[in-house]
């Protein structure tokens, strides 16, 4: 079967890479061109337009910024006669974006998922990421040989929309986190508690997240690749924020949370990892260290 894959980003390029890997062909289009080469230079064929992907692809992958984005693209994607297609979408994007979708895809005799991923550019590149997966079951399970090429697990959430809602309430979570440790480790700095030990510390603690440990080079000021950067941490708890308003939902700590990543995008941490909030909040606590 052949897959079709648009927005070879950070994570889509990895994503790519592993379809390929496993033996899919794969057709691909992105807005920047450049950011084709390696994944043409892998194997990947080069479409022409977003609709040139539905035409030669059974099954299109979608991996793009936000819910602009993806809308824009899936209203060239779903122009054409698109029956018996399978789309997924992989964004973070809202549950509504999602649903409607889903609806003008069925509409067009076509089935769409919502499919984002919990996971950054090193689990898309070992096949580790967690899909979040939400629509008519049947074509959840259909897509699945496809999603194991990069994920490890693929958990079916429900009804269009609740793929897209788990993974916003999985980055409350992990956006929330890196926020509050970046406070609690500025503060133990500022009384001058060891750095690294209170990594240590921490890493063996019951206050420890999964995320952390991968991070430890980066918190040491080691290069480090970034993967979830602090404009998409933005990014997504704007659309986390929107999301628990529909609901009537207060999500004052994410909100709290929020705020420091905003003083760090103005700062110049914009482009960084999210792990760096934790040298921002640091070093402006105890600027001797900076
Ligand atoms: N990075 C992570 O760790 C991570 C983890 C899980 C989920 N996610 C989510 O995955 C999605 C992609 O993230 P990423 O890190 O791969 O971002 P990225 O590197 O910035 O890639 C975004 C992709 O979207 C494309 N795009 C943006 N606006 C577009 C438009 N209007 N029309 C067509 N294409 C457009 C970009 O094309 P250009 O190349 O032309 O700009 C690029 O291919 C986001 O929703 C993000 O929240 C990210």
């Amino acid at each position: 079967m052949k897959a079709g894959f648009i927005g070879i980003g950070r994570m889509g390029e990895p994503m790519v890479l592993r379809l390929l890997g496993a033996g899919f062909p794969v057709v691909v289009w992105n807005r920047t061109e450049t950011k084709l080469t390696r994944v043409l230079a892998a194997g990947a064929e080069k479409a022409g337009s977003v609709a040139d992907v539905a035409a030669r692809a059974g099954v299109v992958l979608t991996m793009l910024t936000d819910d602009n984005a993806v809308e824009s693209v899936y209203s060239e994607l779903l122009a054409g006669d698109v029956r018996g297609r399978r789309f997924a979408d992989m964004s973070t994007i809202l549950p509504e974006t999602a649903k409607r979708l889903a609806a003008s895809a069925i509409a067009k005799e076509a089935a769409f998922v919502d499919a984002p991923v919990a996971g950054t550019v090193l689990p898309a590149r070992e096949g580790r990421l967690l899909v979040f997966a939400g629509g008519r079951e049947a074509d959840v399970q259909e897509l699945k040989p496809v999603f194991d090429a990069f994920a490890r697990r693929v958990e079916y959430l429900g009804p269009s929309g609740s793929g897209a809602a788990m993974k916003l309430v999985h980055n409350t979570l992990l956006t929330t986190y890196w926020g509050v440790l970046a406070e609690a480790m500025a503060m133990g700095s500022c009384y001058g508690l060891h750095f690294k030990r209170m990594l240590d510390v921490i890493g063996e603690s019951p206050a420890a997240f999964a995320a952390l440990s991968v991070k430890i080079p980066l918190l040491l000021g080691h290069p480090a690749e970034t993967g979830f950067d602090i404009a998409n941490v933005r990014k997504d708890m704007g659309t986390i924020t929107e999301f628990a308003k529909s609901l009537g939902v207060p999500v004052t700590i994410a909100e709290a949370a929020l705020k420091t990543y905003e003083e760090a995008s103005a700062a110049g941490f914009e482009d960084q990892d999210v792990g760096t909030i934790v040298k921002f909040q640091r070093d402006r606590q105890t600027p001797s260290r900076g």
